[in-house]
């Protein structure tokens, strides 16, 4: 199966690789499996506890191209967003961005996880509840 240009971009030149400090409070982990295929990804956020903006993102994923890329595409999406902007990124994004075929829309969803995992993984640390509606 031949992979999309995007695709091969961030699996030649992923961005974000790499962990941050577990131990920090700012930093929230992220670990996620694919029942799937087996794949495992690792993202992980630098929160600023002032603005709630992500200032830093890493990943690492032990999966195959699409996996690698979608995670690649995520750090670059939640950087600079509040954590509850980031949670808006969905999978369907990440799908459309990378042109993946149906069988890798699951990577997508991996990543899509691995974000949602990060965030609560922070918010439990720093005891913040669930986003507010805003009016
Ligand atoms: Fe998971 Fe592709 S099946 S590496
Ligand atoms: Fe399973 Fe990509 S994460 S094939």
């Amino acid at each position: 199966m031949a992979y999309s240009d995007k695709v091969l971009d961030h699996y030649n030149n992923p961005r974000n690789v790499g962990a941050l400090d577990k131990s920090s409070d700012e930093v929230g982990t992220g670990l996620v499996g694919a029942p799937e295929c087996g794949d495992v990804m690792r993202l992980q956020i630098r929160v600023n506890p002032e603005t709630q903006v992500i200032e830093e993102a890493k990943f690492r994923t032990f999966g195959c191209g699409s996996a690698i890329a979608s995670s690649s595409l995520a750090t670059e999406w939640v950087k600079g967003k509040t954590v509850d902007e980031a949670l808006g990124i969905k999978n369907t994004d990440i799908v459309k961005e990378l042109a993946l075929p149906p069988v890798k829309i699951h990577c997508s969803v991996l990543a899509e996880d691995a974000i949602r995992a990060a965030i609560g993984d922070w918010k439990k640390k720093n005891h913040v509840s669930e986003a507010v509606e805003v009016a």
